[in-house]
């Protein structure tokens, strides 16, 4: 079974994803920690070196080779794996996707004092979620097969939720 969890940054993919991989006994691929551990570089500094065209052709490549050589897992994805075409392409043909939604507030709270996304480095924090969330919403809808409101809900509540729709 193959269970992905798409959604933006501070919606709770990874550690919703970890409860779901207890529950379900399967492995938890975190695709940010794939593509670091594949390239031996952090996000961070691919960012910051060869900017984000290049990131994103490591992502599509860690995508692909998850889906191809992987049969049973969840996967956490990182929030922009829906900017490329060609990736929303892949999640579409898959059963199980399913989209961790947040609002603007819940994922400020989260992602305040965070200092790993070079998407959000900056001064206004609170409208580049805003606007990046705003451009990314009918693409987290139209490749996912199933939505979830996450604000609100304690990650073992989104995980039995997730469950629910297996
Ligand atoms: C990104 C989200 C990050 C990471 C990278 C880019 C994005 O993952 O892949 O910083 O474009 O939204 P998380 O969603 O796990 O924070």
């Amino acid at each position: 079974m193959k269970v992905i969890l798409i959604g933006f940054m501070g919606s709770g993919k990874t550690s919703v994803g970890t409860a779901l991989s207890k529950k379900l006994s399967l492995p938890l691929i975190d695709l940010d920690l794939f593509l670091e551990e594949k390239t031996g570089r952090k996000i961070k500094d691919i960012f910051k070196e060869d900017g984000e065209a290049a990131f994103r052709s490591f992502e599509t490549a860690s995508l692909k080779e998850v889906l191809e050589t992987e049969k049973d897992f969840v996967l956490s994805t990182g929030g922009g794996v829906v900017v490329r075409e060609e990736n929303g392409l892949l999640l579409e043909k898959e059963p199980l996707v399913i989209y961790l939604k947040a609002s603007p507030d819940t994922i400020l709270k989260r992602l305040q004092t965070d200092e790993e996304r070079p998407l959000l480095f900056g001064s206004d924090k609170k409208e580049r979620i805003r606007t990046l969330l705003a451009d990314r919403l009918s693409a987290y809808t139209s490749f996912s097969k199933f939505q979830i409101e996450t604000d609100g809900k304690t990650v073992e509540e989104i995980a039995e939720e997730c469950i629910s729709y297996l």
